[in-house]
């Protein structure tokens, strides 16, 4: 089985958790993109009256073409469900996220939601998160200097740039800043916390204690739901 045949996979079994009447949160990325495909089929199929919210413009573009009603997230306090993808998540559901530099937003739904479902294929399992690249999304304004304080934790990383080879910016404004590690950190809380701590730093890739269940497709067709 191809990867995108399993993202596939778990999109479709992510889309058979959605019920008449929700308010659905809408990640980023190739995996959500398969969970949004199917959810088009799945509403069109069972005439099932849904709303979404979306975290990026892609999604929200994807779902309204395929004719799901896009909420503002400002008329959208509660969500009951969020779904989304994640670039590394390891055996505490500890996740790194934002490798589509939509992290702020994708955090902001799956804290709003009654449940956030992680769907992943088998290449995202990690025993530790830190293996890849950490984004942090940091304000454009004093951002050098933001970038300092940063490298004075003893952290190293490069400025997200464009295929063009300019800055990336979010669809908040604002750039990113790449974190690598040498070895995955053993106490990723404790950095998150000081991250936060610098004037500047919106929010980084880190998500905490906000995945519920967790679909992983393995490349044998296999799906395992992790409660
Ligand atoms: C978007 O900013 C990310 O958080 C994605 O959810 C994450 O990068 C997973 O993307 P893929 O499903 O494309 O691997």
């Amino acid at each position: 089985m191809s990867l995108l045949l399993v993202k596939q996979a778990v999109g479709e079994k992510a889309a058979t958790l959605i019920k008449n009447g929700m308010i659905v949160g809408l990640g980023t990325g190739s995996t959500a993109n398969c969970f949004i495909d199917s959810l088009i089929l799945r509403c069109r199929r069972e005439k099932l009256s849904i709303q979404a919210v979306a975290s990026s413009h892609q999604s929200a573009d994807r779902a309204a073409k395929g004719g799901i009603e896009i909420l503002d997230i400002n008329e959208a306090p509660r969500i009951d469900i969020t779904v989304d993808g994640a670039d590394e998540i390891d055996p505490l559901k500890r996740m790194i996220k934002g490798g589509g530099g939509a992290h702020v937003r994708e955090k902001i739904l799956a804290a709003a939601s009654r449940e956030m479902v992680v769907i992943v294929d088998e290449s995202k399992l990690v025993p530790q998160i830190g293996v890849g690249k950490l984004p942090v999304e940091i304000l454009y304004y004093g951002s050098p200097a933001t970038r300092l304080k940063i490298e004075n934790l003893g952290l190293k990383g490069m400025w997200r740039m464009t295929e063009e080879d300019s800055l990336f910016i979010t669809e908040n404004g604002n750039v990113l800043f790449d974190i690598s590690f040498d070895s995955p950190p053993p106490f990723p809380e404790e950095i998150h916390e000081e991250l936060l701590h610098i004037p500047g730093v919106i929010d980084t890739g880190f998500f905490f204690g906000l995945a519920g269940r967790v679909l992983v497709g393995y490349l044998d067709g296999r799906i395992e739901i992790r409660d």
